[in-house]
């Protein structure tokens, strides 16, 4: 299975000939490290329609007839834009080809009048994912933390938006994924961190998991 961040909230993950992203927001991303032209993702996983998340779905699911699954009242309004759609909210699971998406709970607003923003908890193949989406810190982490042998955890640490270094090695402490990976700083100027200052604190409250810092365009392999 190879992850690949292609820079914000954004990543493809791969195996075989089966390709999923999150939150494609490429064009106009500064730190984006691919086109939307260069990816062809049989399935999108939007945690809310922010501009930041949202970014390509719509480009990206028309030319490859890629199936985004989010929320019921963004897919409703994907719909209404061509695009073809699998809804779930909170607390559902939906088995798929690779295995199955679960929509958590995220503490953040959905982008659009009403509904929700989401996190999802994927098993892609034999590995188990956790993209937070947007979103504070919550006690309930260390359900999902119990619930599933999570491999890689992918973190917000930007702050002002969401959680910021301090919260997000506490999220990490709670869901005890092998690997923690952060994501959702540095794109702009409100949400500047330093990676390594979050390593250097999970290595403390979180010792069990090991940080790793991608660049865009890095991959990790697994
Ligand atoms: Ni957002
Ligand atoms: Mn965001």
């Amino acid at each position: 299975m190879k992850l690949t961040f292609l820079g914000h909230a954004a990543w493809l993950l791969e195996e075989n000939h089966t390709s999923l992203i999150f939150d494609p927001f490429l064009t106009g991303n500064p730190l984006a490290s691919k086109t939307p032209d260069e990816v062809q993702p049989q399935y999108i996983l939007l945690t809310h329609a922010h501009g930041d998340h949202l970014g390509d779905t719509i480009d990206i699911a028309r030319k490859n007839d890629s199936l985004v699954v989010t929320t019921h009242e963004i897919a409703e309004m994907l719909s209404q834009e061509g695009v073809k759609t699998h809804s779930l909210h909170i607390g559902g699971k939906f088995p798929f080809d690779f295995g199955f998406v679960k929509a958590v709970e995220a503490l953040h607003g959905s982008g659009i009048p009403g509904g929700h923003a989401v996190g999802f908890v994927v098993k892609f193949f034999d590995r188990f994912i956790y993209h937070s989406g947007d979103t504070g810190l919550f006690g309930d982490m260390k359900i999902i933390g119990e619930q599933y042998p999570l491999d890689i955890a992918l973190l917000p640490i930007g702050g002002n938006y969401t959680m910021d270094i301090e919260d997000a090695a506490i999220a990490a402490s709670w869901l005890n994924a092998k690997t923690v990976i952060p994501m959702h700083y540095n794109t702009f100027d409100l949400i500047k961190a330093d990676p390594h200052a979050f390593v250097t604190l999970c290595n403390k409250i979180a010792p069990t998991s090991k940080v790793e810092v991608l660049k865009p365009s890095q991959n990790y392999t697994l």
